[in-house]
């Protein structure tokens, strides 16, 4: 067994999936409505916050996803006692924070990027912290150079071993100048985390401003800290001595909203996605009806469907935020291979996010990669030095395959590939879609999907 089946068997068990394979009968349009809860990218964050605090927090909306069982999981060998007080409420309570056993932090090695996140607060609470092996979807490289001197620069001491990251504060973290060389969200999350409570004020440019970064900004000044976010990309923090902890409701996920936005434009749907927030979709929402998707903001979710006219082709370049966001474009892209005419899409953010492509091009897509991008005088972003182009060539008739699902985002492409083309697919792996998508064989269900479990 190779590790990604490993890690997807082991994300499908954290959430009481007990098969790894799906059969999709395609080709049957999708409708009704479905709920999203909490932010993957925020929830997990604010877990890790509540570590900073002396007095419990309550954190609501949490999702049934693994990647929330990893954290629960580390927070626990760190003695972090957490309650569910009713289904999505979390209580965390850090009165008896301490350090983990090597075999405990151990055994969530290789299973999500948020363990690089607890380095600043048990370096306050402990002196030292040790991380292990990172793990996350594997769409690039995904170093974590920017943390580690970011780290280093609040005055940390960093040894890498051969498990894992072994940290130690010898003296009292200090407030730092930081510039990061890209404007990374873990990064900036991590430099948030740290500077809170550390020693004097930390200046941070080129930082992310993604709404999941606002959103935990505000869990933190909730907590007592002191943060201003400035004009540019800066972000000044005053560290304090304590901090308190929180009552938060997390941002709904956008990009679960997203997701089965395009689930409804790819399968000529219409699905209500109970819970989604404009404000935070406005991007993908203006590329959305570019493309000929129609939607309606609601009271209380926006509406998806397709209108039953032709889509258009359409260029988007993934960026940070306020960009089109780059775990849009998988989902998106399998709308497009139906658009009549040729899209490009202009991945910005990861060095490797196309490999997806290669199931939908089993399936019938036309879809190139150009693995050193496209250069365009069009162009907004500029360009990196790791980055990559889809070229869709669309309308593709979607038939069914077996594949197997590479990545979170991707993997969901593969489902909604599945659901739009006609006869069978045989979907494999899909334990990993469950690291960041609540209850999703059930919204399936809901929608008139037409599939079995194996
Ligand atoms: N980078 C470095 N060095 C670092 C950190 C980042 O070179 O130390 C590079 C990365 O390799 C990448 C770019 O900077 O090319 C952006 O990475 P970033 O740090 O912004 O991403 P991340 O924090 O690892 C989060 C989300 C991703 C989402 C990105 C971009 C979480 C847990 N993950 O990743 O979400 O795509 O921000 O918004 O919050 C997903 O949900 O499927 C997912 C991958």
């Amino acid at each position: 067994m190779n590790s990604l089946d490993k890690d997807s068997q082991k994300a499908a068990a954290r959430v009481g999936l007990v098969s790894d394979t799906i059969v999709i009968h395609g080709g049957k349009p999708l409708h009704g409505r479905i709920e999203v809860r909490g932010a993957k990218n925020l929830v997990t964050k604010a877990m890790v916050a509540a570590l900073l605090a002396d007095t419990p927090s309550v954190l609501k909306g949490v999702p049934e996803i693994s990647d929330v069982h990893v954290v629960s999981g580390l927070l626990r060998a760190h003695g972090v006692e957490i309650t569910e007080l009713e289904p999505g409420v979390l209580r965390l309570d850090p009165s008896n924070v301490k350090g983990a056993h090597f075999a405990e932090i151990d055994a969530h090695a290789g299973s999500s990027r948020i363990p690089i996140l607890f380095c600043g607060p048990l370096l306050h609470q402990l002196g030292e912290a040790f991380i292990p092996d990172l793990g996350g979807c594997r769409i690039g490289d995904r170093p974590i150079d920017f943390h580690l001197d970011a780290l280093r620069a609040f005055g940390a001491t960093v040894e890498k071993k051969h498990e894992g990251i072994h940290l130690t504060a010898p003296q009292k973290l200090r407030g730092a100048l930081i510039e990061l060389p890209f404007p990374s969200v873990g990064a900036t999350e991590q430099v948030l985390l740290t500077a809170v409570r550390a020693e004097g004020t930390t200046e941070l440019k080129n930082a992310a401003i993604e709404p999941e970064i606002m959103d935990l900004i505000a869990i933190l000044q909730k907590m007592g800290a002191i943060i201003s976010v400035e004009p540019n990309r800066v972000i000044v923090i005053e560290g304090v001595e304590k901090l308190d902890g929180y009552l938060h409701t997390a941002i709904v996920d956008r990009n679960e909203a997203a997701s089965w936005a395009a689930a409804a434009l790819a399968t000529k749907g219409d699905i209500t996605v109970g819970g989604a927030r404009q404000q935070e979709l406005m991007t993908f929402l203006n590329v959305y009806r570019k493309v000929g998707g129609a939607f309606d903001v609601l009271e209380d979710g926006i509406r998806f469907w397709h209108p039953g006219t032709p889509l258009k082709p359409v260029t988007v370049e993934t960026d940070v935020h306020p960009g089109f966001m780059t775990d849009w474009q998988q989902p998106l892209i399998v709308a497009l291979t139906q658009a009549e005419g040729v899209s490009i899409v202009h991945e910005t953010v990861y060095e490797n996010r196309f490999g997806f492509t290669e199931a939908l091009n089993e399936m019938g897509a036309n879809i190139v990669v150009h693995k050193d991008g496209i250069a365009s005088i069009t162009r907004r972003v500029p360009r990196r030095k790791l980055e990559q182009a889809a070229v869709i060539t669309g309308p593709t008739p979607l038939h069914g395959a077996a594949v197997r699902v590479p990545d979170l985002r991707g993997g969901f492409s593969h489902l909604i590939a599945g659901l739009a083309a006609t006869g069978t697919s045989t979907i494999s792996n899909v334990g990993i879609i469950s690291r960041g998508y609540e209850l999703f064989i059930d919204k399936m269900r809901a929608l008139g999907a037409d599939f079995e479990l194996v």
